[in-house]
């Protein structure tokens, strides 16, 4: 099974979202599971202190390593093969290929930052891989985490009726994908196109890959250069 484990100041934002619709109900199907863990717990001292100034000075304040290492020392005794991530707008761009990778393994250790950063430190010993969700900035990983497992429960099998359909989505070719309609099949004077509604499917296949690689060129040509969500030659 899928097991998630969240480390976070805000356990409370967990399942969340989650909880509802397609993860909620693979949830309580027992298809994965989900385990929010406080840093606060390991915190130092009467204040439970997490953080403190950055060494050299600046804005901000920094998660102390030893708060954070006791944290995943206690979250994740060994053995746990699961990858760890840490939620960080410095991170490599998630993508659907590491979706799909990290969706097919044992789950995810999720530590969610908050503040400046973590101490750069705990990162390399306790062997966290930086993920992004996009070249913004969130105020906490906390939601990063969310969006990254939402994408990975939707993909368990038995979560989603037609497996099929994940074939023709955005991102699983490489490309982004056609349009879709339905009726009526005229709706405040736009038809639906003609092809559509031929019955002739090896037209409409071709249409859809046409439509395809136009969007594509038109919205995300890095997809068609093999860009970080992109098809890499021999993928
Ligand atoms: N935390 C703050 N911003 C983030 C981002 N863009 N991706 C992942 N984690 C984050």
């Amino acid at each position: 099974m899928f097991r998630a484990s969240i480390l976070t100041l805000f356990p409370e934002m967990f399942p969340g979202p989650l909880g509802l619709s397609l993860a909620g109900d693979a949830l309580t199907r027992g298809l994965w599971s989900l385990e929010a863990f406080n840093i606060r717990d390991h915190g130092l001292g009467r204040h439970r202190a997490v953080d403190d100034t950055p060494a050299g000075g600046g804005p901000g304040m920094v998660i102390r390593a030893e708060v954070r290492a006791a944290a995943i020392e206690a979250a994740l005794p060994p053995p746990d093969d699961r990858p760890r991530l840490l939620m960080s707008p410095r991170g490599k761009p998630l993508t659907q290929a590491r979706v799909r990778e990290l969706s097919s393994g044992p789950g995810v250790a999720i530590v969610c930052g908050r503040f400046e950063g973590v101490d750069e430190r705990v990162i390399a010993a306790r062997g966290l891989e930086e993920v992004s969700i996009g070249d913004y900035v969130l105020s906490g990983g906390e939601i990063a985490a969310i969006v990254l497992l939402d994408a990975c429960v939707r993909l368990i099998p038995g979560v989603m009726g037609g497996a099929a359909s994940h074939a023709e989505e955005s991102f699983e070719n490489g490309q982004l994908e056609y349009p879709q309609f339905t009726r009526p099949r005229d709706w405040e004077g736009h038809a639906i196109p003609d092809v559509l509604l031929s019955g002739d499917h090896a037209r409409i296949d071709r249409w859809r890959r046409q439509e395809s690689v136009r969007l594509t060129r038109e919205r995300r040509p890095d997809l068609l250069d093999g860009g970080p969500g992109g098809k890499v030659a021999g993928e």
